[in-house]
C-alpha cells in the first residue's frame, strides 16, 4: 500500500499496535481514524495528533457497528484504508467442571464478527475508491497455539483463512488484501506485564519493521510477517511445529 495520501480507519487504536500504527501513518501526513471503547484514550490520542479523529466504538455490539459503518461512509467518503486491528486475548481452562463459554462467545465476537461485520460495512467504499486496502491482524499464534488461549488462537487462524478467501474474492478489483501476523509484542494485550516482557519484541521495533513491509506494492501472499514471527508461520512447512508448540507450551 501506499504509504501516504491515505484515510485509514484502525479498530484497537486506543493502544498498543494500534494505536503505534496510528501515529506512524499521521506522522506521514496521513488522514486518521481510530476507533475503541476507551473515550478518554481517544480524546488523550486525537489531541495530542492534531487531525486525527477517535470514534468510539464497541465491536461486541452488532447495532453500533451498523451504525458506526453508516457514519464512516458519511463523514469519510474517502476512506480507503480499513484496519481491523482490534482484539482480545483471554485464558479459558477447559479442563474444569462448569467451562465458561462466555469467554469464547466474546473472543469470536470481537476477533471474528466485528472484523466480517465492519469490513462488509465498508467494502462498497471500498471498492469504489481508485485504491485501497482492507487488513486484518491475525498472530502468530494462528499457526502454532498457546493451549491456555483456545478460542483466541482459532480466532487468528479463522482470520487468516479468511483473509486469504476475501483476497481471492476481491483479486480483480481494486482492493488489496493484507494480513499482520504480529510475534509477541510488549503491548498489554495479554495484561500490563507484557509491555515491559524482554521476550517480548519492543513495540517501536515492531512498528518500525511493519512500515518498511508495507511500503512493499507486493507483499507475498500479501502476509506482513517480521522475521520474528516466521518460525510460528513456518512451523507447519519447516517441519518444526511439534518442537514449537512444546516450546511454547512448556510449564
Ligand atoms: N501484542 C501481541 O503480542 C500480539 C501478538 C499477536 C497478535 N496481536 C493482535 O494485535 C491486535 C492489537 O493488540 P495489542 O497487542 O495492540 O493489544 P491492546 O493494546 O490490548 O489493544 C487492543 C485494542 O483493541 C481494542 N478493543 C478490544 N476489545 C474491543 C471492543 N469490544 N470494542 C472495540 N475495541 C476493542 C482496545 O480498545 P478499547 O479497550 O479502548 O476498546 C485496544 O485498542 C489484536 O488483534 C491482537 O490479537 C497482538
Amino acid at each position: 500500500m501506499n504509504l501516504t495520501g491515505n484515510t485509514i480507519l484502525i479498530t484497537g487504536g486506543t493502544s498498543g499496535i494500534g494505536r503505534a500504527l496510528a501515529e506512524a501513518f499521521h506522522a506521514l501526513g496521513n488522514k486518521v481514524i481510530i476507533s475503541g471503547r476507551r473515550q478518554v484514550l481517544l480524546d488523550e490520542i486525537t489531541a495530542a495528533h492534531p487531525g486525527m479523529s477517535g470514534l468510539q466504538l464497541d465491536l461486541d455490539d452488532p447495532d453500533e457497528i451498523e451504525v458506526f459503518a453508516v457514519r464512516i461512509r458519511r463523514e469519510f467518503p474517502g476512506l480507503n484504508v480499513l484496519m481491523n486491528n482490534a482484539g482480545v486475548f483471554k485464558v479459558e481452562d477447559l479442563t474444569c467442571d462448569n467451562i465458561d463459554i462466555s469467554l469464547a462467545r466474546q473472543t469470536i465476537q470481537t476477533n471474528i464478527l466485528s472484523v466480517l461485520q465492519l469490513t462488509a460495512g465498508l467494502l462498497p467504499l471500498l471498492r469504489a475508491q481508485p485504491r485501497s486496502t482492507v487488513l486484518a491482524t491475525s498472530s502468530g499464534l494462528a499457526f502454532v497455539p498457546r493451549a491456555a488461549y483456545p478460542s483466541y488462537c482459532g480466532s487468528k487462524a479463522f482470520i487468516h483463512a479468511w483473509l486469504q478467501a476475501l483476497r481471492f474474492q476481491l483479486r480483480d478489483t481494486s482492493v488489496e488484501v493484507l494480513e499482520l501476523a504480529p510475534p509477541y509484542v510488549q503491548t498489554e494485550l495479554g495484561g500490563p506485564e507484557q509491555a515491559s516482557d524482554p521476550r517480548a519484541m519492543p513495540l517501536a521495533e515492531y512498528i518500525a519493521e511493519v512500515m518498511a513491509l508495507l511500503a512493499n506494492p507486493n507483499p507475498p501472499r500479501g502476509e506482513i510477517l517480521v522475521k520474528r514471527v516466521e518460525g510460528l508461520r513456518w512451523a507447519e512447512k519447516n517441519g518444526t511445529h511439534e518442537k514449537t508448540f512444546a516450546a511454547l507450551n512448556a510449564i
